[in-house]
């Protein structure tokens, strides 16, 4: 992501976490999200802000980045509003069998690969194009991603809150650690209130 955008995160609202984040889908050529927080949270179209729109296209991007899914068993949840706007592209990499159910008002573009694996779907996006790609987690594919070596930057942001939760989640997560630990290098650090918005470097 070019440093020639980083003024407007200054320009904070209420909520900068969330203005960080469309701020973010807005520079994006796709939008990697992990099945499971599709399942979660929903989506729809992921880019739908005029002004966000209007320098896309003055950028030569897509209105709004393709949202992309890779999915081992192709078990999605077909009724979330992602699928439901019919502007908003998605674009599925699998290899399981199955076809996409009828009915879905997104153009859904279903890719089979050998390997449902998240390294040959940033392959494909790669022919496609695909230059910077926002993963916006969750925890299950973040692991996936950094156990592979994928991730070249994290955007972590620091809400000054304990609740001591004993379940609550982390942002990589899953059976096993990973391989090695992923070392990471802070490359900006800005401040809002009480909240920290940090950029690192990954590897
Ligand atoms: N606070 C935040 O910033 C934030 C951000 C994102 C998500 N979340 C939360 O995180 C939760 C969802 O996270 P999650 O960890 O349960 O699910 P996830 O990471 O969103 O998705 C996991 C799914 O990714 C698919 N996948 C594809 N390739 C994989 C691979 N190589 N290894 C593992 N999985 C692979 C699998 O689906 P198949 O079984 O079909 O292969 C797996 O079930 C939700 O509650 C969401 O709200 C929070």
């Amino acid at each position: 992501m070019g440093d020639a955008h980083q003024p407007e995160f200054l320009l904070v609202p209420a909520d900068a976490d969330t203005l960080l984040l469309t701020e973010l889908r807005a520079l994006a050529d796709a939008v990697l999200i992990g099945t499971g927080t599709v399942r979660a949270e929903g989506y729809g179209r992921l880019v739908r802000n005029p002004e966000r729109i209007a320098r896309r296209r003055a950028a030569g991007l897509a209105e709004t980045p393709p949202a992309v899914l890779v999915s081992r068993s192709l078990d999605l949840p077909w009724e979330a509003p992602l699928f439901a706007a019919a502007d908003q592209p998605v674009i599925v990499y699998t290899a399981a069998g199955g076809e996409l159910p009828g009915g879905l008002a997104a153009p859904v573009e279903l890719v089979r690969l050998a390997e449902a694996t998240p390294a040959a779907a940033l392959a494909d996006l790669r022919a496609r194009d695909v230059r910077a790609l926002l993963c916006e987690g969750g925890p299950t594919l973040n692991r996936a991603l950094l156990a592979d070596g994928l991730v070249d930057e994290l955007f972590l942001t620091l809400t000054p809150k304990l609740t001591g939760e004993p379940d609550a989640r982390r942002i990589v997560d899953g059976d096993a650690g990973l391989p090695r630990p992923a070392e990471l290098a802070l490359r900006w650090a800005l401040r809002h209130g009480d909240e920290l918005f940090l950029r690192y470097g990954v590897g």
